[in-house]
């Protein structure tokens, strides 16, 4: 049981592998959070032991004052009220057909049940037929509306995670509107933490990450983009002071949500935190008399065993239990993608040629990007035409069926949501686009995007995607999204409602994927948004992999993929090998050292291949070999980041076999200093008892000798040069 409840049905703990969660209904009605963890194991009843003696009532209000969290401004609570004397960030605010939005939900009854509820319509974490999970749902209730709250728990035992979300319910007889509606809230009685986020760009995304100690107020994580974006993530870590890579507690959270999102932790006056998070700012959502609205779902977890222990978490959640579960464990086909070989400037020969060198190599799958429908040159026109530009690439039937021929699958680009206003579409639908009455439009890359909250328009889209999806043998799609949406409206909607247009368009999206996988339910789908600008658990629902990046540099990559893995797993990382000098850094970097670094993702290539020498195929092929001999360990094992690049030396992740029979190990030096001492290497995950052989010297260590002692690496007096180390348990 992950899930107990204490005899009078107010005190209740959520157990997974490792940690406890606590909370129960305090003295007036609210829901008291009491701790999140390592593993307590004490039973609910003891948890009046976790209410902390206070001092500092003062300018807090109350109704009775019998117990001092009848304060709500002093209360730890599940889910923050508002306007009912809480200063702090609220988690939900609902307003009446009188105006007023103060809300105060107080608990009702909980009932634990196995699985999950159905979720309808949204990404979210499945059960996947696991019997250790178990969902505690309780029902809060606002006297003074009627509304009623559903907090969901969903426990994942065996992943030390937890999923939240919340669903409204207007059980009352008017009309409220529910302007802010957070997927999850945590109090915690102490800011003795460090918020970690991560930053980035266009080119640059998830690059880096900051540190920075909790303070009193606000610290934000947000997006206000209308997609997850490239300069912030749906994701946060609160690090105990002096918690590292490897130890110490870190509490991680992330959103199951692909558009504006915000991420807010709040250091009260009397130094404890309040964290929620869930939809962004810009959001309201009107409900008739009996209808209901679900929060996007947050996935929490704690881990003791440092940052590292946190990410890996995660990686087992989004493998087990949120990827969809034919591609989540199943190795991906070697690709070799067109774009950096050619841009838009090919032909069917070009094409066919690529592929030709491909297969020589042992590449599996060849995907043609962007320029192959409409009249598409450049990137003015035709988004939106998904029929084939059959001048430039002849039938897409019989160029899939020789490609296959050659012993390759074959996969094709779309940007589902885009139009240009040089195409069919636009002629025939100008008002499917987002725009804002009065307003001039803006661009982004030429192109407009199309309001994905309009039902035709979901059709439409539908309908052409799936006639070229049965037209051809296509078992790869990459989803692009090159622009992120401004004037956000809905036409279909009153003037008091048009705050529900960004949530619909991300509706319309999901809706979209989720047809699409009915109807092609093998369909392998890479997401990308101007490279990884739509990198997050909403998107990796349906799409098993993400093109992490438009910067190929194996350099940056090192930095772009580690902080991309501080949440989400490498084998859900498109990572490519292409040409040099690099295209967009103009750095040069060994052919093997982009393909060891490509190997700690989905791994492809990104060239124009019948430009290699006959040397640079074998390697290739050397290279295809590693991924087969290897990538297991990066789908289904246990990363470790053992060098942190932002050191500014080197980068070194270990992939280990959860069992500890095996693990590689992928060194990158990309500074040298001179008189640099001694390198090593000292391996995580093994069994301390357990012997291992190095592959390819022979040597044997004792898995301690590995972890403790470490081994030493060769030197060598160049920049950018890589290796992999391989140990097997003998
Ligand atoms: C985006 C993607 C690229 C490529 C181009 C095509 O930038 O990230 O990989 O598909 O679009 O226009």
């Amino acid at each position: 049981m992950s899930i107990t409840i204490n005899a009078a049905g107010t005190r209740f703990k959520l157990d997974t592998r490792h940690t406890s969660y606590a909370f129960g209904v305090g003295p007036s009605g609210y829901l008291n959070h009491y701790y999140y963890g390592a593993k307590l194991p004490d039973v609910p009843e003891t948890f009046d032991a976790l209410d902390r003696d206070f001092l500092g009532l003062s300018f807090s209000p109350y109704r009775q004052l019998k117990h001092i969290e009848d304060s709500r401004n002093i209360a730890l609570q599940e889910c923050a009220t508002h306007a009912a004397g809480d200063y702090r960030i609220s988690s939900v605010i609902v307003c009446d057909s009188l105006g007023c939005n103060s809300t105060d939900p107080q608990f009702v009854s909980a009932k634990v049940f196995p699985g999950r509820p159905a979720i309808e319509g949204l990404p979210h974490a499945r059960v996947n037929d696991d019997p250790t999970v178990e969902t505690l749902e309780v029902t809060l209730r606002d006297p003074a509306t009627g509304v009623e709250y559903l907090l969901d728990y969903t426990v994942f035992p065996e992943q030390d995670c937890i999923v939240r979300s919340m669903l409204i319910r207007n059980a009352s007889a008017g009309r409220v509107v529910i302007e802010r509606a957070m997927s999850f809230c945590l109090d915690l009685n102490n800011m003795d933490y460090d918020l970690v986020q991560v930053h980035g760009s266009y080119g640059r995304e998830r690059f880096g990450f900051s540190r920075t100690p909790l303070h009193t107020g606000l610290q934000t994580i947000f997006s206000s983009r209308n997609s997850s974006g490239h300069d912030h993530n749906p994701a946060f870590a609160l690090m105990e002071k002096g918690a590292t890579e490897d130890h110490g507690g870190v509490l991680g959270g992330m959103l199951v949500y692909s558009a504006n999102f915000s991420i807010e932790i709040e250091g009260d006056p009397f130094f404890r935190t309040r964290i929620v998070g869930g939809i962004g700012n810009d959001f309201s959502w009107t409900l008739e008399s009996g209808e209901t609205f679900r929060t996007p779902e947050a996935i929490l977890t704690w881990s003791s065993d440092g940052l590292g222990g946190m990410s890996r978490n995660f990686h087992d959640m989004l493998r087990d239990h949120l990827i969809r579960p034919r591609w989540a464990h199943q190795e991906r086909p070697i690709l070799v993608n067109n774009w950096e070989g050619t841009y838009m400037n090919f032909n069917r020969e070009k094409l066919l040629a690529i592929a030709d060198s491909a297969a020589e190599c042992g590449v599996e799958m060849f995907v043609l990007d962007d320029g192959w429908f409409g009249h598409r040159d450049d990137d003015h026109s035709s988004l939106g035409d998904w029929f084939v530009y059959e001048k430039k690439v002849g039938s897409l039937k019989t160029l899939a069926e020789e490609i296959n021929r050659k012993g390759l699958v074959f996969g094709l680009w779309f940007e589902p949501e885009m139009i240009s206003e040089d195409s069919e579409l636009y002629k025939a639908h100008p008002d499917w686009v987002f725009t804002a009455p009065g307003r001039e439009r803006t661009y982004g890359r030429h192109q407009l995007v199309l309001n994905m909250g309009i039902p035709a328009v979901v059709d439409y889209l539908f309908d052409t995607i799936s006639a070229v999806l049965r037209s051809a043998p296509i078992a790869y799609m990459k989803w692009d999204f090159n622009r992120q949406p401004a004037e956000i409206s809905n036409p279909l909607l009153p003037p008091e409602r048009q705050k529900e247009a960004a949530h619909r368009f991300m509706l319309g999206t999901y809706e979209l994927h989720r047809r699409l996988l009915e109807e092609f339910p093998d369909l392998l789908i890479e997401g990308c948004s101007g490279g990884g600008g739509r990198f997050d658990a909403g998107i990796l629902f349906y799409t098993p992999q993400i093109w992490t990046s438009d910067n190929t540099d194996a350099i940056d990559r090192l930095f772009i993929q580690s902080c991309t893995s501080l949440f989400y797993p490498c084998s859900a990382q498109g990572a490519h090998v292409s040409v040099c000098p690099n295209h967009g850094t103009a750095r040069t970097t060994p052919l093997e050292t982009r393909g060891l670094v490509a190997l700690a993702g989905t791994f492809g290539y990104e060239l124009d291949m019948t430009k290699m020498t006959a040397e640079e195929k074998e390697t290739v092929r050397q290279q295809c070999a590693m991924y087969h001999q290897y990538h297991h360990l990066v789908l289904n094992g246990d990363q470790y980041r053992l060098a942190d690049p932002w050191d500014g030396r080197c980068c070194q992740w270990e992939f280990a076999a959860k069992d500890g029979s095996e693990a590689i190990v992928i060194d990158v030096l990309f500074r040298q200093i001179i008189h640099p001492g001694t390198r090593f290497v000292r391996l995580r995950g093994l069994n301390p008892d357990a012997m291992y052989r190095e592959i390819g010297t022979g040597r044997v260590f004792s898995g301690a000798f590995l972890m403790n002692a470490g081994i030493t690496l060769k030197p060598d007096g160049r920049d950018y040069i890589a290796q992999l180390l391989h140990f097997k348990a003998v």
